[in-house]
This record gives C-alpha cells, sequence and structure tokens, in this order.
C-alpha cells in the first residue's frame, strides 16, 4: 500500500503516528528483494522499524529547517521526520537504488527525491551556501572504503550550518567511521542511542564539528 503524505492536514492537528508505528510488509518483501540483487549496497535485510527511527530523529524538530537523508530506502526514516514536525519540502532525499526512486517519489511527493550516489554530494550544488540543519544518514558506511566515506562526509558537512548535525546508523559495536577520518575532517562522534528493538539491533552515532 502506497502512504499518502498528510500536508493537507492543517497546523496545530497532529500528524497520525501510524507510519512509523508499523513496516507495511510490501516494505518488507521489496525492500529484501533489493538487499538480494545487490547486498554490499543495500546494506540490510529489512527496513529500519519505529524504535531506531525514533532515535534517528530524536533531536530533530520543525525548528531544523532543511534536513538531507541519505539512504532513505522505503522512507522509515523519512516518515519519522515528518512526524517530528519537518516539512516534506524541507526534506532532500539522495538514493542510489533505483528501486527506491519512484516509491519516494510517490510517498514525498514534496520532498526533493535526488537519484544520486551520496559520494557526489560536493558536485553538485543542492544548496546555495549552507542552510542545512541535520543529515539523516541510513547508509551502511562499514562497507564503503575510506575515501567514499570521506567524501559522503565532506559534501554534507559542506551543506551543513555550523550547529548542524550528521546522524548515522550502524549495527555494529563502536562509530561506523574510523577515528583517522574524524580527526581529519575536524569532526568528533557520540553515541546517542542503541535498540535491540530493530533487526538488527542498531545505534546511532551523531556527528559534529570540533569547536574550535
Ligand atoms: C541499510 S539501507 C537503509 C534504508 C533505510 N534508511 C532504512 O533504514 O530502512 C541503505 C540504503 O542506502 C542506499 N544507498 C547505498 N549506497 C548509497 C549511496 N552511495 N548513495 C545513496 N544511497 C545509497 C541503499 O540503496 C539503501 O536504500
Amino acid at each position: 500500500m502506497v502512504m499518502k503524505s498528510n500536508n493537507h492536514l492543517e497546523p496545530g492537528i497532529a500528524r497520525p503516528r501510524v507510519r512509523t508505528a508499523r513496516m507495511p510488509v510490501a516494505d518488507i518483501i521489496s525492500f529484501s528483494l533489493s538487499w538480494i540483487r545487490n547486498p554490499l549496497r543495500v546494506a540490510a535485510v529489512a527496513p529500519s522499524g519505529p524504535a531506531v527511527a525514533a532515535l534517528m530523529t530524536q533531536e530533530i524538530t520543525a525548528e531544523t529547517g532543511p534536513v538531507i537523508e541519505l539512504g532513505p530506502g522505503t522512507g522509515p526514516f523519512t516518515y519519522a521526520l515528518l512526524d517530528r514536525g519537518v516539512r516534506e519540502r524541507d526534506l532532500t532525499l539522495i538514493e542510489y537504488g533505483s528501486d527506491f526512486i519512484r516509491l519516494l517519489q510517490t510517498r514525498f511527493p514534496q520532498a526533493r527525491v535526488v537519484w544520486m550516489d551520496a559520494a557526489w554530494l560536493d558536485k553538485y550544488k543542492l544548496f546555495e551556501n549552507a542552510p542545512v540543519g541535520a543529515v539523516i544518514s541510513g547508509l551502511g558506511l562499514l562497507t564503503m572504503p575510506p575515501h567514499k566515506v570521506v567524501a559522503i562526509l565532506s559534501g554534507a558537512f559542506g551543506y551543513l550550518r555550523r550547529d548542524g548535525a550528521f546522524y548515522q546508523i550502524t549495527y555494529g559495536p563502536r562509530c561506523p567511521i574510523a577515528d583517522p577520518i574524524l580527526d581529519g575532517l575536524g569532526l568528533q562522534a557520540a553515541c546517542i542511542g542503541q535498540t535491540r528493538r530493530n533487526v538488527p539491533p542498531a545505534s546511532v552515532y551523531r556527528i559534529t564539528r570540533r569547536k574550535p
């Protein structure tokens, strides 16, 4: 079932939370088929569940402003962002998997859906200056070569405000961004939550610029 956005709701009327409270079977099937076709790129057997979506978006509010999402897949974090009050037109969704593009365009018609490798963020001028308040990343960084992780982070921070943050999911036991990469880019990482109520269990890291 394709779920529509609820932008017709009047201001002040709560957006139904049903979208983050369950995961449609069709999403699990299409996501798993995509994983079978390209396990390295998709990097997970099932879409993220509501517990990790809540962790990923816990610090984001309507005041965050423009948000970039990297690797939205079927959109579990995107729905959670809308539930947090982010305006759909403030969303830029960067997805490399062609399987997900049409679905994202249908589900989030006011968002900007960009079919592109997240490592090319700095090759295209997605924003003037750096107005972005948060980057949400569902990318499987652990399976990517270091130069690609550097390209993704430096591209993303090129759009982030000074007070902006990059939120990264991982299924590993520590931050998926190696210390030399963080050091080289002047960044710091902090774990802001873990959950076992996800397949697989997941943690979320907040990456920010180091204070001068
Ligand atoms: C682990 S899945 C996460 C999907 C979704 N965020 C979730 O949590 O269910 C990783 C997603 O990143 C996408 N992806 C992988 N490499 C990418 C890249 N270089 N640029 C943009 N998207 C990429 C995949 O197609 C997939 O949708």
